[in-house]
């Protein structure tokens, strides 16, 4: 009997590299990498750093338009499934690989345990949100990070069973930090991430995003996702970024992770980063007009602010979100104790009974 994990993009190596552990420790696992993400820096650098072990099936998906990506993963997920059928399949988070994988465990009867279940957006066009809301009615136990997440989910009379496991990202995050890089004691920096749709195919909210950044009176690290760069290449917009704005490619986890907690300030539109930042006392503005993260800007660590309004508006909140993390610091406890990895093998345990 063995239970399956799949995984495919820089933030599921991250979360996973917890979950093999508790899973391991109880069940013999098969990972399944899709490889959506096949970047040495999105993935091999990951595994390197978190101690990954390599998958037991690599599906090298790549790049390809959302309905191509998600076929790929799907087909390549149910040969693996119908040659040797899990006793439990578990997925994470809500990408193209998330629902390849879910649709693939749902069409073979494999009892499915989502992982980061619960979050919701409002935005029409965003390409996460159908993926979880498909995977959140497709499992049979969904772990939510939080109590709203959770309490969303009964309200929305999820069919499966609702767990409150706290954010398998914090795990990773305890496990890690005292072997992240020390602070290298320079001036106050700020550190910037975007890599969304939202932001990589709209010229004008790249471009006001730019100058946003160029404004705030601060160093600025950018380390650019791939597609980032590639819409600030499209776009015609390299010229644009300011000096202050230092390009970077894309950063390991331990490097990020000691930039989240050295940075004065973090702009960023990952729902990653935004938790990084509420959890090691460091003030965040979301490039977004809303975040699934909610906690984060009821606690007051996290701002929203639409690309559109930076050059107006970023340097400003930059300050106000500063001050407030002096006056009025908050409390992190949105999303568990660093201990959600044994709690979701626990519920992945409940269908095996
Ligand atoms: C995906 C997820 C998103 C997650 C993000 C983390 C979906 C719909 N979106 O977005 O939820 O927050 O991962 O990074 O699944 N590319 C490379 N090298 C790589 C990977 C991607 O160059 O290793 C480039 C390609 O040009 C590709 C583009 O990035 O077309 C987008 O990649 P894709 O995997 O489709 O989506 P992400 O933006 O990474």
């Amino acid at each position: 009997m063995s239970i399956a994990l799949c995984y495919g993009t820089r933030p599921q190596v991250v979360k996973a590299s917890v979950l093999l552990d508790a899973l391991r420790r109880r069940w013999s696992v098969v990972s399944i990498d899709t490889g959506q993400h096949y970047d040495f820096e999105l993935n091999a650098l990951l595994y390197q750093q978190l101690g990954v072990p390599q998958p037991d099936h690599f599906l090298e998906v790549g790049s390809a338009a959302p309905v191509s990506q998600l076929a790929a993963v799907m087909t390549r997920t149910d040969d693996i499934f119908r040659a040797r059928p899990p006793a439990v399949a578990v997925v994470i988070g809500d990408t193209n690989s998330t629902l390849g994988c879910a649709l693939a465990a749902a069409k073979n009867d494999i009892p499915l345990v989502h992982v980061e279940a619960g979050l919701r957006a409002s935005e029409p066009d965003l390409p996460e949100e159908v993926n979880r809301r498909v995977v959140d009615v497709l499992a049979h136990v969904l772990c939510a990070p939080s109590e709203v997440s959770a309490s969303r989910l009964r309200k929305e009379q999820a069919p499966g069973t609702v767990v409150t496991t706290g954010d398998v990202a914090r795990d990773v995050l305890l496990r890690h930090l005292q072997v992240a890089p020390p602070p290298a004691g320079r001036t106050p920096f700020a550190l910037a991430t975007a890599h969304r749709a939202a932001l990589t195919a709209d010229r004008e909210a790249l471009a006001a995003l730019l100058a946003g950044l160029g404004r705030i009176g601060m160093p600025v690290l950018l380390p650019l996702h791939p597609r980032t760069r590639e819409a600030l290449e499209r776009f015609e917009l390299l010229a644009a970024v300011p000096a202050a704005v230092e390009l970077r490619p894309p950063m390991g986890y331990l490097v990020t992770i000691a930039a989240v907690r050295d940075a004065a300030i973090v702009v960023t539109d990952s729902g990653g980063v935004q938790r990084e930042a509420y959890w090691l006392g460091t003030p965040c503005i979301t490039v977004r007009g809303e975040t699934e993260w909610v906690e984060t800007v009821e606690s007051g660590a996290n701002a929203l602010m639409p690309p559109l309004s930076a050059p107006r508006r970023l340097a400003e909140l930059v300050v106000e979100q500063r001050r407030r993390r002096w006056e009025s610091p908050w409390t992190s406890d949105a999303y568990g104790d660093g201990h959600a990895a044994e709690r979701i093998a626990e519920a992945v345990g409940t269908l095996l009974d």
